[in-house]
C-alpha cells in the first residue's frame, strides 16, 4: 500500500483517486473549492460517471480515502504525489499550464524525501522536465524528489472501467528505479506497463487524441461524400471495419467532435507544432473538417426547414458532447444551436443530464424538461446526442407534437425506416 496525493478533483482526479483507492492505496484528494470538498467527503459525486458513487463510498467507508481542501495538506504525508488539475486551451491554441505551475510551487516546501510527483492531466511535450525545474526553483532539490509523466487514457462516462482496465499503462520517467515504484501502483491491473523517456510519454497522449480525432473527422468526410454518391456510410464503415489495421471504433459519423479532449489537445498538438517549425497539415486538416462539420449540420436544418431559419421554433434532442455525461464543455450541440439561433430560430433543447447550464453557455436557449413537451410546434427535430433512451420514445407523440415531421439525425442513432413509415421526413449523415 502507498501513499497517495491526488491534487484536483475533477473528472481525472475524482477517478485516479477512487481507483487507486480501490486498488488498496492510502489516498487523499485535494480541491481548491470547499464545497466540492464537503460533498465529496459525505459521499456525493458531483458528475456523472458510471461506478464513481460506488467506488468513492467504498473508498469513504475503508478509510482508504479521504479529501481535503488544499494541495499541502495532501502532498506532505504522500509518496505519489498526482497533478490532476485543468489544463485548459490559452487564446494562442497553447495548454495553459498555470495551474499545474501554481500547484507545483505550493507543494515544493512540503514533499516528503523520495516523494514522486507524477503529471496526470495532459500537459505538453516538456511539463516534465517543467515540474522539475519548478520544484528546484521552489526549493525541493531534485535528488530528493522526482517528476514523472503518466498520461490519462480515460473517455468520461466510462472512466472508472477505462482506468481499472487499460489497454496500456504509460510511464516517462528518465529513472528506471523511479518508474519501477509507479508502475507498482498499478501492480493489480491486468496491463502491459510501457516505460518510456519523459517526452514519449508527453507525446504519446497527444498522438493517441490526435489520431482518434483524425478517424472521426476521416470517417465524417467520408460519410459527406456518401451523401454525394447515394452510398451508405454504415455499410462503408463495416467494410471497412472487418479489416483489423482498421477497426470498428471511432468509425461513427456525427457533428463532429467534442469534450474537454478533442478539440483542445489537438489545438495544443498544432501550437507544439508551429513552434518547432513543423507543418503540420494533416492535423490542420482535421481540425477543419471538424469545424465545417458542425456547420453542415446547421446547413441541414437549414435545408429541411425550406432554407431560412428566421422565426422557425426547432426542438434540439441531446446537448453534452456524447451520451452518459453531463458535460458541455466543447459540445459540438451548443455550436450547433448557437449558430441556429444565429440565423434567427427559436431553439429549444431537451438533455438527460446537461441541466440548466446549458442556458447559460447558449444565450437564447431555452432548456426544456421533457422529451416530448421540446417538440411542440417545432418545424424540425434535431438529434444532436446519442442518448440510448432516444430510440425507446413514443414516436407518433413525437410526430403528433411537431408541426412538421422533419427530423435531423446528426448520430445516426434512430432507424430511418420506422419514421418514414409514420410519416416522418428523416435525415442522418452520410446515409442517403
Ligand atoms: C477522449 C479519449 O477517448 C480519451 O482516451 C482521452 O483520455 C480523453 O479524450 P472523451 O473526450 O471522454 O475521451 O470522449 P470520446 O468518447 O473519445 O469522444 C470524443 C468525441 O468524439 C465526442 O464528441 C464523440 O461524440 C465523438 N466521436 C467519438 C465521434 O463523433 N465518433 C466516434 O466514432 C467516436
Amino acid at each position: 500500500m502507498s501513499e497517495v496525493a491526488v491534487i484536483g478533483a475533477g473528472y481525472v482526479g475524482l477517478t485516479t483517486a477512487t481507483c487507486l483507492a480501490h486498488l488498496g492505496h492510502r489516498v487523499i484528494c485535494a480541491d481548491i473549492v470547499e464545497e466540492r470538498v464537503e460533498r465529496l467527503s459525505k459521499g456525493e459525486v458531483p458528475i456523472l460517471e458510471d461506478g464513481l458513487p460506488a467506488l468513492l463510498a467504498e473508498g469513504l467507508a475503508t478509510g482508504r480515502l479521504s479529501f481535503v481542501v488544499g494541495a499541502r495538506k495532501a502532498a506532505a504525508v504522500a509518496d505519489f504525489v498526482f497533478l490532476c488539475v485543468p489544463t485548459p486551451q490559452a487564446d494562442d491554441g497553447s495548454a495553459d499550464l498555470s495551474f499545474v505551475e501554481d500547484v507545483t510551487r505550493e507543494i515544493a516546501p512540503v514533499l516528503r524525501r523520495g516523494a514522486v510527483v507524477i503529471n496526470k492531466s495532459t500537459m505538453p511535450v516538456g511539463s516534465t522536465r517543467l515540474v522539475e525545474q519548478i520544484l528546484g526553483e521552489a526549493g525541493a532539490s531534485i535528488d530528493q524528489v522526482r517528476v514523472a509523466s503518466n498520461p490519462e487514457f480515460l473517455r468520461e462516462g466510462t472512466s472508472v472501467e477505462d482506468f481499472l482496465h487499460p489497454n496500456r499503462v504509460v510511464i516517462g520517467c528518465d529513472d528506471p528505479s523511479v518508474a519501477v515504484r509507479v508502475s507498482e501502483l498499478y501492480r493489480a491491473l491486468d496491463a502491459p506497463i510501457l516505460v518510456t523517456d519523459p517526452a514519449s510519454a508527453e507525446m504519446i497522449k497527444y498522438a493517441s487524441n490526435a489520431f482518434l480525432a483524425t478517424k472521426i473527422s476521416f470517417v465524417n468526410a467520408i460519410a459527406n461524400l456518401c451523401e454525394a454518391v447515394d452510398a451508405d456510410v454504415r455499410e462503408v464503415t463495416l467494410g471497412m471495419g472487418y479489416d483489423q489495421r482498421i477497426g470498428f471504433e471511432f468509425l461513427h459519423p456525427g457533428p463532429g467532435y467534442g469534450g474537454s479532449c478533442f478539440p483542445k489537445d489537438t489545438a495544443a498538438l498544432l501550437f507544439a507544432s508551429r513552434n518547432v517549425g513543423y507543418d503540420f497539415a494533416l492535423l490542420d486538416g482535421v481540425v477543419e473538417v471538424n469545424r465545417r462539420q458542425h456547420e453542415r449540420m446547421v446547413e441541414k436544418a437549414t435545408s429541411m426547414v425550406g432554407g431560412s431559419l428566421e422565426g422557425v421554433t426547432i426542438a434540439l434532442w441531446g446537448l453534452t458532447f456524447k451520451a452518459n455525461t453531463d458535460d458541455l464543455r466543447d459540445s459540438p450541440a451548443l455550436v450547433i444551436a448557437q449558430r441556429l439561433i444565429e440565423g434567427g430560430a427559436n431553439v429549444r433543447a431537451f438533455d438527460p443530464a446537461a441541466g440548466e447550464s446549458a442556458e447559460r453557455a447558449v444565450p437564447g436557449l431555452v432548456v426544456v424538461s421533457d422529451p416530448y413537451e421540446v417538440c411542440a410546434g417545432a418545424a424540425l427535430l434535431a438529434v444532436l446526442t446519442e442518448w440510448d433512451q432516444f430510440r425507446w420514445l413514443d414516436f407518433n407523440r413525437v410526430r403528433d407534437a411537431l408541426a412538421s415531421p422533419n427530423v435531423l439525425d446528426t448520430r445516426n442513432l434512430l432507424d430511418p425506416v420506422a419514421l418514414r413509415r409514420r410519416g416522418f421526413t428523416y435525415e442522418g449523415v452520410g446515409r442517403s
